[in-house]
């Protein structure tokens, strides 16, 4: 198989990629043959995977938007993904133009297709770094250079820490980078779970062997596990609920995105949470 341009080297692309399939579900072109394939597996089990992923971006950019309209212009964005339509630095400096974004990933393609589409952007970056070792991203010179701790910071982990095992200690990354953040700062935050998904958690569970079998399992936790995520925010309201329901109507810029009717897209959960 030829590597694209964008696949850096050194890359296994007989292997499929987490970012890789989740730009799949998205529409996106930034994917391999064995991407589609462990898409394609995955969705025999859940059909409605890519209205789940819709739904996801459509609150992400609600969330964004929400942020910048309480003054908060700073985003670190951990598992941010292969860019595609709407990315949180668009949506940012589409609603201020003096915000600036840091994207972290540890997947090679999603690096690099970060630095290809940001470009010379001096207010955006990206960190090649894992949300198990926060204090590498908290150091990492690019953070060093674009977020100021004394302010305000949106921290972004959208559809990410269901990727980490309990055995990765999610709870306690989450605490060292709220322990870096300023009062006022926001948590905005999406996690699969089987609550809410219009299946059997026994076909469900189709999925998350699909994850495992490409060693990236799939952790699904209930609301009560994902709520404690939260813990040193205040859950802004409606608290955590289905991506559909977090302040469906937006504030502005949101006539392109109705609400979903599809039930998939009414599965797992999103919430912002305020630092006090
Ligand atoms: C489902 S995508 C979500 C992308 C984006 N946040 C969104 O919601 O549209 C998950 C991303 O998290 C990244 N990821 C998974 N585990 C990670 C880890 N331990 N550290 C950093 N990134 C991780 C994957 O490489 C992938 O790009």
């Amino acid at each position: 198989m030829e590597r694209p341009a964008w696949a850096p080297p050194g890359i296994d692309i007989s292997v499929p990629s987490v970012s890789r399939i989740y730009d799949y579900y998205l529409g996106g072109s930034h994917n391999f043959e064995v991407d589609r394939q462990a898409a394609r597996r995955a969705m025999e089990f859940m059909p409605g995977l890519p209205k789940i992923m819709q739904a996801n971006r459509a609150f992400m950019r609600r969330a964004v938007r929400h942020a910048v309209a309480e003054g908060v212009t700073q985003f670190l964005d951990i598992g941010s993904g292969i860019p595609t339509f709407g990315n949180v630095h668009e949506v940012a400096q589409a609603a201020s133009p003096e915000a600036r974004v840091v994207y972290v990933d540890h997947d090679p393609v999603a690096v690099a297709h970060s630095r290809a589409v940001l470009g010379e952007d001096d207010r955006t970056d990206i960190v090649a770094a894992d949300l198990r070792k926060p204090k590498e991203i908290l150091a990492s010179a690019e953070v060093g250079r674009l977020i100021d701790f004394d302010r305000p910071v949106a921290l972004l982990l959208v559809a990410v820490l269901h990727f980490l095992e309990d055995a990765d200690d999610p709870y306690a990354a989450v605490a060292a980078l709220r322990d870096a953040l300023a009062p006022g700062s926001l948590l905005i935050l999406t996690h699969a779970s089987y609550e809410g998904i219009p299946l059997t958690e026994e076909v469900a569970g189709g999925v998350v062997d699909v994850y495992r079998n490409i060693r990236n399992p799939l952790v699904m936790r209930t609301g009560e596990q994902i709520g404690r995520f939260f813990d040193g925010f205040e859950l802004l309201e409606p608290g955590l609920v289905s991506m559909p329901d977090w302040r469906p109507d937006g504030l502005g810029g949101e006539a392109e995105e109705e609400t979903p009717e599809d039930p998939y897209a009414f599965s797992g959960f999103g919430g912002v949470g305020r630092k006090a």
